[in-house]
């Protein structure tokens, strides 16, 4: 239990750290020479295995609270253009890359991958899966949406090597669903589940949302009680990220009716509860995984990895994104492409990368990143040999949170607590180096 007041200190705007430095940092100069630069250093190291992220921006209809770069059609000429535009950009970056690279890490993502038919999916592999090679053992994940998803086309995914697949829920409530303009029943989640596993997707998640406008503590643990009904190996309980200044069909939500401070707390203590009760172990800031599963395994021995496509056991030196608004990350740079599709198909289609912004990282970025993603992963982290003087400023301020009780210090090592992993998030700005007065802080969603 938490009290009311230290809740309302923590609910603050803050970064949800799937990268340091936040995006708001990085710079709109970053573009087609700096990422070619990027893409020559990591050729440099051609026996490291790549991540591949490719992201499928449409969708046939817009959930209201949708927080996603997506592009809403029902257009199927619009996806061969867009194939074409991917094919153009994964010859660029595989042409500097060089050949034949190990591909240890691919996910699909969007929007809804599953925009894709059959055809268009077999030829998207088949543009990977010429130039680069796909580790026998490979992690080959894609969100789809149960509603537009077909047998046929888990049927093709699963032949192809697919074995992780994750799928949107939010949540079952009919009203609720009616507020996000989101209509999914539950039997058409459950066939999905019960298909993906029968054609031998090893691994399925759900992804649930709280915070949304008409929960209630007891609608969502029905929600809850779907769900473990369910069996997924891993579940996703997102805080809803409410950003109508950057996504405006979110201004359609009614706003009275949307849960804020205590009452969204409390929806995530309910999906807690129960998700803990059927067995499943907390991992990082908002997963869940049944104890079996590789992620809480490696949640156990402090080797959970997290990247722009969520939690991994498998941390890679590089991941390449492609598509509109695709974000890679080598280490030492980030780079993002366009998020506008007509001028990202136009950059790649010319001969250009479509990279508009990103960021080099410093030593000290490097430094703080590796704590930042420690903390929100392992809740746990040594600071290093020279930690206490590197981030003495940084241990003075977390001693009040110390004193609340979000995290132990001893020395250079730092624990979260039970409590301290809820806000993860709080702990982890202490690091951030770029989080002064002038920085657009309040575009971040809120920590609870
Ligand atoms: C690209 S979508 C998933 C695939 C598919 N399009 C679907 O909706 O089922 C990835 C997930 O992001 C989460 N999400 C989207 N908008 C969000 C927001 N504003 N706040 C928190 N989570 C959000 C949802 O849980 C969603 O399932
Ligand atoms: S939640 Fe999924 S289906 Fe809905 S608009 Fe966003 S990406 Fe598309």
């Amino acid at each position: 239990m938490i009290s009311q007041a230290l809740l309302r200190r923590l609910d603050v705007p803050a970064p949800r750290y799937t990268s340091y430095p936040t995006v708001p940092e990085w710079s709109d100069a970053f573009g087609s020479a700096d990422y070619a630069r990027a893409l020559a250093q990591a050729a440099a190291s051609p026996e490291l295995p790549l991540s591949l992220y490719v992201h499928i921006p449409f969708c046939k209809e817009l959930c209201s609270y949708c927080g996603c770069n997506v592009v809403v059609t029902r257009d199927q000429a619009r996806v061969e253009r867009y194939l074409d535009a991917l094919q153009a950009e994964i010859t660029l970056v595989a042409e500097r890359l060089g050949t034949r690279r190990r591909v240890s890490r691919l996910h699909l993502g969007g929007g809804t991958p599953t925009f894709l038919d059959e055809q268009q999916l077999l030829r998207l592999w088949r543009m990977l899966f010429g130039p680069f090679v796909i580790e026998r053992d490979a992690e080959i994940a894609l969100e789809v949406d149960p509603a537009v998803t077909r047998p046929e086309q888990l049927l093709l995914l699963a032949s192809l090597g697919f074995n992780r697949i994750s799928m949107g829920v939010q949540d079952f409530d009919p009203d609720v669903q009616r507020a996000v303009n989101r209509i999914q029943s539950v039997a058409e989640t459950a066939a999905a589940v019960e298909y993906a596993r029968s054609v031998g997707f090893r691994s399925v998640n759900l992804d649930l949302i709280y915070g949304l406008p008409r929960q209630t503590p007891a609608s969502f643990a029905r929600t809850m009680s779907e769900v473990v009904t369910l069996a997924p190996d891993r579940v996703a309980v997102f805080s809803f990220a409410y950003v109508p200044a950057a996504r405006p069909n979110q201004r359609s939500l009614p706003l009275a009716d949307l849960p804020g401070g205590e009452a969204k707390h409390r929806l995530q203590e309910v999906a807690d509860e129960q998700l803990r009760a059927a067995g499943y172990h907390a991992i990082g800031i908002d997963h869940y995984a049944r104890a079996g599963d590789e992620l809480a395994r490696a949640a156990a021995d402090g080797t959970l990895w997290r990247d722009f496509q969520g939690y991994t056991t498998r941390r890679s030196d590089a991941t390449v994104a492609f598509g509109v608004s695709g974000i890679s990350d080598f280490g030492f740079a980030y780079a993002q492409n366009d998020h506008a599709l007509g001028r990202y198909q136009a950059a790649v289609s010319s001969g250009r990368f479509a990279s508009t912004r990103g960021r080099w990282l410093s030593a000290d970025d490097r430094r703080r990143r590796e704590v930042i993603t420690q903390l929100m992963c392992n809740g746990r982290v040594h600071l290093g040999p020279d930690g206490l003087d590197y981030f003495a400023r940084e241990l003075d301020a977390l001693r009040p949170l110390e004193t609340d009780g979000l995290l132990t210090i001893a020395g250079p090592r730092l624990a979260l607590t039970e409590l301290g992993q809820r806000f993860a998030r709080n702990v982890a700005m202490v690091f951030d180096a770029y989080l002064g007065a002038a920085s657009p802080s309040r575009s971040f969603s809120r920590t609870v």
